[in-house]
């Protein structure tokens, strides 16, 4: 686990650093809104989307570099995510990344505005990868339609449509559980395929769904008996919210029992993926155990 530790936090730093310098050169008016932007996306956070997308261009033969900028917009739209989720008219959360939340620090207005311009300036980095070829236009229209109405979109949409259900739906989880998360981790280890001919292709879109399904899981879980300190984020929000999670459908127990399955799903699929996939099988016990 140590090699796995140094890795990550290789891959980590390596994206901050790629992440500081578009920060640093981004150049917008009123001032405000570079501040709101760059208040979210500096906060940290543990960036798992662009250290999968890095790692398995590695690991499948696409190479790292060719891919970081996709993460860079991959991150850009996942942090627009949270500052939206966060809104007084969504989640109502005040902490995020252990700071407060960005509607907290800018007001409600400024954090849509924040969120949009994430949004936006991701697509129009994207845009200017589609230049490079054919390749390049599917691995980007591939993170739009993961961000989008038949995406994260819905999934957020569905989060918000089934609070207060009485009565659990298994599918609707699935639904929500896929959309609102998985669909994002799904472009994070679905690009580095396209960009390299398709390879593995099928194992990749698999591993994104069952490790995204698995992330929610212990996020779900984490919201009940987790650490603020190491959360960053508030606790028992779920239960507050009354969202339909996978803790409400299946109960807390049923649901660690649950991680244990995803998790041996995901070791089955990376089985099917040649080369040297030992950081991934970390990854999937990084997740399964992870505190923050
Ligand atoms: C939080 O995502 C939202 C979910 C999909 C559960 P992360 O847990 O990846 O958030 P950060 O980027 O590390 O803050
Ligand atoms: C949000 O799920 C997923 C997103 C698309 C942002 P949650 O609402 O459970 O995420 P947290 O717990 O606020 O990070
Ligand atoms: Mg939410
Ligand atoms: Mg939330
Ligand atoms: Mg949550």
């Amino acid at each position: 686990m140590a090699e796995f530790d140094k890795i990550y936090q290789k891959y980590l730093s390596d994206f901050n650093e790629y992440l500081d310098k578009f920060c640093d050169e981004l150049n917008c008016r009123p001032d405000i809104l570079k501040q709101s932007l760059v208040y979210s996306l500096k906060l940290g956070g543990k960036r798992i989307r662009p250290v999968l997308m890095l790692s398995i261009a590695d690991i499948i033969g696409t190479g790292a570099e060719k891919v970081k900028i996709f993460a860079l917009a991959l991150e850009l739209i996942h942090t627009y995510s949270l500052i939206h989720d966060d809104l007084p008219d969504m989640d109502n959360d005040d902490f995020r990344r252990g700071r407060p939340s960005n509607h907290k620090v800018f007001g409600a207005g400024n954090a849509i505005l924040a969120g949009d311009g994430l949004l936006n300036t991701a697509y129009s980095i994207l845009f200017d990868e589609c230049f490079k070829g054919n390749e390049y236009i599917s691995a980007a229209k591939f993170i739009c339609d993961c961000a989008g109405i038949r995406g994260m979109i819905a999934g957020q949409s569905a989060d918000l449509l089934h609070e207060h259900d009485k009565d659990v739906d298994e599918d609707v989880l699935e639904f929500i559980y896929e959309n609102k998360t998985a669909k994002l981790i799904t472009a994070a280890t679905v690009v580095p395929s396209i960009l390299n001919g398709g390879k593995f292709y099928p194992e990749l879109k698999a591993l994104g769904k069952k490790l995204g399904y698995l992330f929610q899981l212990t996020d779900d879980i984490l919201d009940v008996e987790g650490n603020f300190e190491k959360l960053g984020k508030s606790l028992g929000k779920d239960e507050e919210e009354d969202k339909l999670t996978g803790v409400k459908v299946y109960g807390l127990e049923n649901c660690k029992l649950r991680v244990d399955i995803m998790g041996d799903d995901c070791i089955k699929i990376i089985d099917g993926i040649d080369g040297d996939a030992s950081f991934l099988y970390d990854f999937v016990n990084f997740v399964k155990t992870r505190l923050g």
